[in-house]
């Protein structure tokens, strides 16, 4: 049984809101923390299910975490201090790549097995890119090959000692990075991580925080010492910019709104949104920026504005493709949305990488465009579509897919009728108050309802 929401437009946002912990830092700092040596204490970390089953993760692995309202404090148990009650540890990732991903680097080197699943959303996403770099580390996994040809959750990873290696990834993807960096640290020697394009970094920002002998060149190259043992840290986990993108584009394409969001990662590796929306003369300001850890924090006030590809210099639309992809992968639902109402064409090409998403988000996207009477041209590695469009309401499937149950809820204030939102509660994913935040500042009052259990 799941929840869905209607959504009455048009309707427009209007007032203040700070969004939930950034996820991929609370997932980083909460394992980094539990290999510290030491108690850290850490505040505004995401309350959402993915960030929930990581924490879940270490406990079961012998790590006291404790919850005093105001913050977490994690007890770190040092690189190999991992005590689980049995030899066979069982974990569970429920629908999170980041969890099984980047947790399965440290789990490779410790001195017990391993075993960990997920939804089934998670067991159809790709393992093979962290598994082949493990492997080369002299990790010993075993994958399930199902139908689909490759690599798949569940893992059973037999800890073993590793050795550093010099890896290239083919994809650019900062859980693979990540999970690289984690069984690195935990390896013998120095082990060098690059990718065709720079990922988000924020392992390695908080890696150098908590005192890692690392070494971040500017192509993007990192270089980790292994056996360097983590300081533990006071870290507080900035709003997350792929959560505030929703309400971003949101104030953007609805007439007469303007919204306040306060204390938002700013990292330039996850701010690509931001300037896709510049460029298509969005008005974002930004205000307050600030270091915190390594990160940019700071606060967005966003107003509604038309946006066109006349600003642009490219001919023929803004296209979107090459090294900006994996800056703004998350958010190419909510940008598909925001297309349609762009004067111009926008396109998407190299994301691939979508259609291995929590559902392949070139399709759930493309149907919930055409279930809300827009069009979009799908291609194997992205899309075009050009605007702007009328969106007249209609009944969008979440596919268990939290970005495109809110992406879609946005698409339901700009269209001129009513849209259901079915499968609406799995933004709890990563956005638990999201309905109830969209519902606080949107006018008029009932545009956002719940309907009840289907
Ligand atoms: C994440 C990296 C990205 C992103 C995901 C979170 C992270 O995945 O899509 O939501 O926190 O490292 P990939 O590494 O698969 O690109």
């Amino acid at each position: 049984m799941s929840r869905s929401m209607r959504i009455k437009g048009p309707a427009r946002v209007e007032g203040s809101l700070s969004v939930p912990g950034d996820k991929s830092i609370s997932h980083r700092i909460a394992m980094l923390a539990s290999i510290a040596s030491g108690t850290s204490r850490v505040t505004g970390l995401a309350s959402s299910a993915d960030c929930k089953a990581t924490l879940d993760c270490i406990r079961k692995l012998g790590v006291a975490v404790e919850d005093n309202g105001a913050e977490l404090v994690i007890h770190g148990q040092g690189l190999f201090g991992y005590r689980p009650a049995a030899s066979l540890v069982d974990l569970n990732a429920g629908n999170s790549g980041s969890t099984i991903r980047m947790l399965s680097g440290l789990l490779a080197a410790q001195r017990f097995t391993s075993r960990i699943d997920g939804d089934a959303s998670l067991r159809r996403r790709p393992m093979g890119r962290i598994v082949e770099p493990l492997s080369l580390m002299g990790a010993q996994i075993e994958a399930t090959h199902g139908k689909l040809d490759g690599d798949f959750p569940p893992l059973t990873i037999h800890g073993q000692k590793l050795k550093a290696i010099d890896y290239a990834s083919r994809v650019a993807s900062a859980q693979v990075k990540t999970c690289v960096l984690l069984a690195g640290l935990l390896a013998e020697g120095r082990t060098s991580f690059s990718e065709p394009a720079l990922s988000r970094n924020h392992t390695e920002l908080m890696l150098k925080e908590l005192g890692a002998s690392i070494d971040i060149q500017s192509s993007g190259s990192v270089f980790i010492e292994g056996r360097h043992e983590l300081n533990p840290i006071d870290y507080r986990v900035p709003g997350d910019i792929s959560s505030a993108a929703f309400f971003i584009a949101a104030a953007t394409i609805l007439p007469g709104s303007t919204l306040l969001l306060n204390d938002v990662n700013l990292n330039p590796t996850r701010t690509g949104f931001l300037d896709v929306l510049a460029e298509l003369g969005a008005r974002i300001e930004r205000r307050n920026v600030r270091e915190q850890h390594g990160e940019l924090v700071g606060d967005l006030v966003v107003s509604s504005h038309q946006l066109t590809t006349e600003l642009t210099t490219e001919e023929g639309g803004l296209i979107l493709s090459g090294a900006i992809i994996p800056n703004i992968i998350d958010e190419i639902p909510m940008l598909a949305v925001v297309a349609t109402q762009v004067e111009g064409r926008v396109e998407v090409r190299d994301a691939k990488e979508l259609r291995v998403k929590e559902s392949d988000r070139i399709r759930t996207v493309a149907q919930g465009i055409r279930a809300l009477g827009g069009e979009i041209e799908e291609k194997e590695d992205g899309f075009s579509i050009s605007g702007p469009q009328r969106l007249i309401g209609g009944r969008v499937n979440s596919a268990g897919d939290h970005r495109i149950a809110m992406a879609f809820s946005i698409a339901g204030l700009i269209a001129d009728g009513m849209t259901e939102i079915e499968g609406a509660d799995c933004a709890s994913v990563s956005f638990p108050e999201f309905y109830k935040s969209l519902a606080m500042l949107t006018s008029p009052d009932g545009a956002v309802q719940t309907l009840g259990n289907r």
